[in-house]
């Protein structure tokens, strides 16, 4: 007995908290859709609905605003070219001496009117192992918060930005990447890519606007691989390659006590050089590199071993046809 009347407070107690809480959080409307992403200029429209019974309903806004009506339990807020870009539309409605109203997200984009890559004010070639910074320039873009600039180098992306500046009106921005440049960026073209994430609600894929390319020039030293390297010769026509990759592109210069005259060329050919050290100087304006090649007559061991192979192929020869020679001459007298 007394027990079912504590039960009977509490619940009591407990339905009491949940008209007080639970009726003045909820308001009694729904939005559909719950949240837009609009781009800037065009037209959107948004329905506001109650189960309830109601004495007024209505949407507030700075462009397209919907009266209070106390008939309808729908109305649809409706702009055609929207040109607002801090608009907060919001539905409400009156019941029970209380009004209670539900904003609506609403996110209004611009893809950006322009996206350019270039060097910072900076023109000419670079320099290898040098910083220098590539500028994204991207014009009128909204709202900026939801913007991510990638950069590419060819077709690897190498830096993504985002920005945390919660503007909702569109504005210019200039990311900045900075780069060492090194001789491989020679010839590569960079590019940068705005892109608007809006989430599941805005487009899909993702609007992007991507940059024109920007072709680097980069200078660079020669510099071999391998400073040294070993040519074999059995007398025939060899070849001493020095050529190496240079920006710009590298002179060449031989020493050798075998060679009379100088010669300019990348590669050294002959089927007369004598054996002994050739050394090539590659240089360009940004320094140089040195290779030597060490050229060996390999003909005296050549001639050794062939006379030596023919030798025992001689032998071989002999041991077989007198093995051959001896069979038949067993089975001959067999047979008699
Ligand atoms: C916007 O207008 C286009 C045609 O102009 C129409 O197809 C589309 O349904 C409209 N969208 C909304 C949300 O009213
Ligand atoms: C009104 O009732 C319908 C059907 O029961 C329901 O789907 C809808 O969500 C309700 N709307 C509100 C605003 O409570
Ligand atoms: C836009 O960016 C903000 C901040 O990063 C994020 O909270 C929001 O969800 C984004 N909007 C959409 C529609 O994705
Ligand atoms: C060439 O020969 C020299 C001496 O025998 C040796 O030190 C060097 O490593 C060799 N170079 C190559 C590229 O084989
Ligand atoms: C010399 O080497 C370069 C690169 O290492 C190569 O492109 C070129 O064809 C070579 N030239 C000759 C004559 O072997
Ligand atoms: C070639 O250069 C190597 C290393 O510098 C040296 O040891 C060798 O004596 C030289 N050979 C000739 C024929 O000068």
């Amino acid at each position: 007995m007394l027990l079912g009347f504590y039960g009977l407070a509490n619940l009591s107690a407990v339905l009491l908290l949940a008209s007080l809480t639970g009726t003045h959080a909820e308001c009694p409307l729904e939005l559909n859709p719950q949240r837009v992403v609009v781009r800037y200029g065009s037209n959107v429209s948004v329905d506001c609905s109650t189960n309830i019974t109601h004495k007024g309903i209505g949407w507030e806004a700075s462009e397209g605003p919907v009266p209070t009506n106390r008939d309808q339990n729908l109305i649809t807020w409706r702009v055609l070219n929207l040109r607002q870009w801090d608009i907060e539309p919001m539905c409400y409605i009156n019941y029970d001496r209380t009004q209670c109203e539900r904003n609506l997200p609403i996110t209004i984009y611009k893809t950006p009117e322009s996206v350019s890559i270039n060097t910072a004010d900076r023109t000419g070639p670079m320099n290898e192992f040098s910083t220098y910074k590539l500028q994204c320039d991207v014009v009128n873009v909204a709202p900026v918060q939801n913007l991510t600039v990638k950069w590419y180098k060819g077709e690897t992306l190498m830096h993504k930005e985002t920005f945390t500046d919660p503007i909702k009106t569109p504005v210019n921005t200039t990311p900045i990447l900075q780069i060492t440049a090194d001789r491989s960026d020679d010839g590569v073209q960079y590019r940068c890519e705005a892109e608007l994430e809006l989430g599941a609600e805005g487009p899909q894929p993702p609007p992007a606007v991507t940059s024109e390319p920007l072709q680097l020039t980069v200078h660079y030293p020669p510099l071999h691989k391998l400073f040294n390297d070993n040519i074999s010769t059995s007398g025939g026509e060899v070849s001493l390659n020095c050529t190496t990759a240079a920006n710009p592109a590298a002179t060449y210069t031989w020493y050798s006590e075998h060679l009379k005259e100088t010669r300019s060329s990348s590669v050294l050919s002959s089927s007369t050089l004598s054996p002994g050290n050739y050394t090539c100087t590659a240089k360009n304006l940004l320094g140089m590199s040195t290779k030597m090649f060490t050229v060996r007559r390999t003909g005296g061991r050549g001639t050794f071993w062939a006379i030596l192979l023919s030798g025992l192929g001689a032998l071989v020869i002999l041991i077989v046809s007198y093995t051959i020679y001896k069979c038949k001459t067993v089975s001959r007298s067999y047979v008699i």
